[in-house]
């Protein structure tokens, strides 16, 4: 297979791999929105006076008065005074001025089915679910929840949410019933979004009738709007379910968007934490959208009236949320958006969408990028991928290989390659370069956007200019968690106890090179990152012991080739059982009915013991060295070490059969 300079592949991948920095292609640069390396200088002589000029990029119904209000850190506040609603920054700013009829999302079916999406209407449907939402008694600050898969609806209802203050919680549709309970329970959700039923590879799955199963038990969730999506037949409660076509068809099609408060809830949306409830991270509606709308236009260069983005993530998660439906929206782009897998109907679909829709900006995640270089160049080289000029990456570490992958055989060594480091509780990108002003090198998200203080710092807190240690933010942003929803004492103590009350603490391990680019490493806490997918290892643990044959559990991430990290569960059974493949089988199904597949553990290794400290905690990195074969680290703490020994035997053994 030849490269675009007629070199092989291989050959040509070898040979970037010893090229250290990639500076801005030339041509990128001499047209791009940003090419003044003072900005960042700028943005440090006044972050405050930075961010507000962004946030003038806004339709805001009133201006604010302060900027940012610290008085009460952590719990800051910005754009105190200011009014705006982000369902008119999204549709009506646009609408208004002319541009009703431009497509807002391209949206393409699993079976290939195809549907523009305008502006105009997506306009028209969010103003009657939200006059649904508000006949069924939605008011602002109450939580609807929303289960939808990869269709338009799901934008309909994010921002039907915003037009009238009622703060989303959107459930990724991977996630299983059970999880959904909860993160309805947890939110006090007074509605919830969802569909007949949902389609994935070619089949259908009832979600209807499987979020009944636990519907009775939240008598808080007062209406259900159903969307028709797979035709599965959906029971439907009088009273308080309805469907969405005809709920849309009896609402009244005005509705004014509500002038609200800078710092009124947009959504809450859960997230893995080191326990095995997950955490509400709250974001508000001022500084987020300022936040999401100026780096996607920023990173990702956009010209709005040329550029078409696609972003190949689930609106489940932050990156859909600020990336597929906030920012671009915001910004009145125009994007791709596909309903189904990756591999389906084949393994070329992403880039088939690339070259039927004229893809210019690619956004996905490492893993994505590892499973395709798996299956080869044959699949993007079926495809004219010649319009993309801008490729970005997130949600885990990427390897060089496949960053030089990415760069030659998609980006065909014309366009700049953005690695954006930011986690859900940051609302936006905080750490990436800026495609036509930062040199990149593959595996670093480079240098902290202007205006954002990142710094990695030893155990004491003490900076480290070259060196490893821990990711810190010592100054807010706008696009910041404002808290833990309903939990703001577990908001203080996660993210501003360990190095003082006004410095965030990330979670993350980063090393910072000499010329002051960032390496992030990955999660210093009990959270394993599965193909860009957050989860607890408590979750997982949870999950596992609420089945009767097991007495113990423990989690942990274990380096993986293709997924970053991947779940291998050390399990004591109760009794004096023995586990078997079909125990295994068993137990990996019992995990994934619980939480979802994205949480069902690549590996068990049974343990007649668990490696403990005296006082009875799990030593997971004992348990993380021996899956992954390295000499055993410090034990001295342990309780029994010969429960180590045992351990060590059973994983070497099975490897052994792995390799036989
Ligand atoms: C990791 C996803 C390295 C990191 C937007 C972070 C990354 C966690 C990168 C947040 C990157 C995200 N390079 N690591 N470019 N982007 N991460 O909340 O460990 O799902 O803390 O947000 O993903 O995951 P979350």
């Amino acid at each position: 297979m030849q490269a675009s300079d007629g070199t092989d592949v291989d050959a040509r991948i070898a040979e970037l791999l010893d090229q250290e920095t990639f500076a801005p292609p030339e041509e990128f640069a001499a047209n791009a929105l940003l090419s003044d390396p003072g900005v960042y200088a700028e943005a440090e002589r006044d972050p405050a006076g930075w961010w507000a000029r962004q946030a003038e990029d806004l339709d805001w119904f009133e201006r604010w008065d302060t900027v940012l209000d610290d008085s009460e850190a952590p719990f800051y506040k910005w754009f105190e005074g200011g009014k705006l609603n982000a369902s008119h920054n999204c549709l009506d700013r646009h609408v208004e001025a002319g541009r009703g009829d431009k497509v807002a999302f391209h949206w393409r079916g699993e079976e290939g089915e195809e549907r523009d999406v305008t502006y105009a209407e997506l306009l028209a449907d969010v103003k009657r679910l939200a006059n649904a939402l508000r006949d069924r008694g939605i008011e602002p600050g109450d939580v609807v929840g929303i289960y939808l898969p990869m269709i338009p609806e799901v934008v309909v209802a994010m921002l039907a949410c915003a037009r009238i203050g009622a703060p989303h919680n959107v459930v990724f549709g991977g996630f299983a019933p059970e999880s959904v309970r909860e993160r309805m329970e947890f939110s006090e959700a007074k509605a919830l979004i969802t569909v007949d039923g949902a389609r994935r590879k070619g089949k259908t799955a009832p979600v209807k009738a499987a979020v009944d199963g636990f519907l009775d038990s939240l008598p808080a969730i007062e209406t259900v709007v159903v969307v028709r999506n797979a035709g599965d037949e959906a029971p439907m409660t009088d009273g308080r379910d309805v469907f969405y076509d005809e709920a849309l068809a009896a609402a009244d099609p005005e509705c004014a968007a509500v002038a609200l408060d800078a710092e009124h809830p947009l959504f809450v949306l859960y997230t893995s934490g080191s326990t095995a409830k997950p955490k509400g991270i709250l974001h508000t509606t001022g500084g987020y959208l300022t936040g999401v709308a100026y780096t996607h236009r920023a990173l990702f260069d956009l010209q709005p009236d040329e550029d078409v983005y696609f972003c190949s993530a689930d609106v489940g998660w932050i990156t859909g949320h600020s990336y597929i439906v906030y920012g671009p929206l915001a910004n009145g782009a125009t994007s791709v958006m596909y309903e189904g897998a990756p591999d389906y109907p084949d393994k070329d679909i992403w880039w088939e969408l690339c070259e039927r829709y004229g893809v210019t900006l690619f956004y996905t995640a490492p893993t994505a990028i590892r499973a395709c270089m798996k299956w080869g160049v044959e699949y993007p080289r079926r495809h004219d991928l010649s319009k993309l000029r801008l490729l970005g990456t997130v949600g885990e570490p990427i390897n060089p290989k496949a960053w030089v992958w990415y760069h030659v055989v998609i980006g065909g060594e014309r366009c700049p390659i953005i690695d954006t480091w930011w986690q859900t509780e940051t609302g936006h990108v905080l750490i990436s370069p800026i495609p036509g002003i930062t040199a990149t090198k593959p595996g670093s998200a480079t240098r902290p956007l202007p205006g954002i203080d990142a710094a990695v710092v030893d155990r004491d807190g003490n900076e480290l200019e070259d060196g490893t240690g821990l990711l810190i933010l010592r100054r807010p942003w706008p696009g910041m968690l404002r808290t833990l929803y309903k939990d703001p004492e577990r908001f203080k103590e996660t993210y501003f106890s360990k190095f003082g009350p006004t410095t965030y603490f990330v979670g993350d391990a980063a090393r910072r090179d000499e010329d002051g680019c960032i390496w992030v490493i990955g999660r210093v806490d009990d959270v394993i990152n599965v193909s860009g997918h957050r989860l607890s290892t408590a979750e997982v643990e949870s999950a596992l012991v609420s089945h009767p044959r097991v007495a113990e559990a423990a989690a942990i991430g274990q380096a993986d080739d293709d997924t970053g990290q991947s779940i291998c569960v050390f399990v004591t059974l109760e009794g004096d059982q023995d586990g078997d493949d079909d125990l295994v089988a068993e137990l990996r199904e019992h995990v994934a009915t619980r939480i979802g597949k994205l949480a069902r553990p690549k590996r068990i290794v049974w343990a007649d013991d668990l490696p403990k400290t005296r006082s009875g905690k799990i030593m997971r990195r004992l348990l993380r060295d021996i899956a992954e074969g390295r000499e055993l680290g410090d034990v001295t703490t342990l309780r029994d070490p010969s429960v180590m020994a045992e351990l060590e035997s059973k994983v070497a053994s099975r490897r052994d059969d792995a390799d036989a």
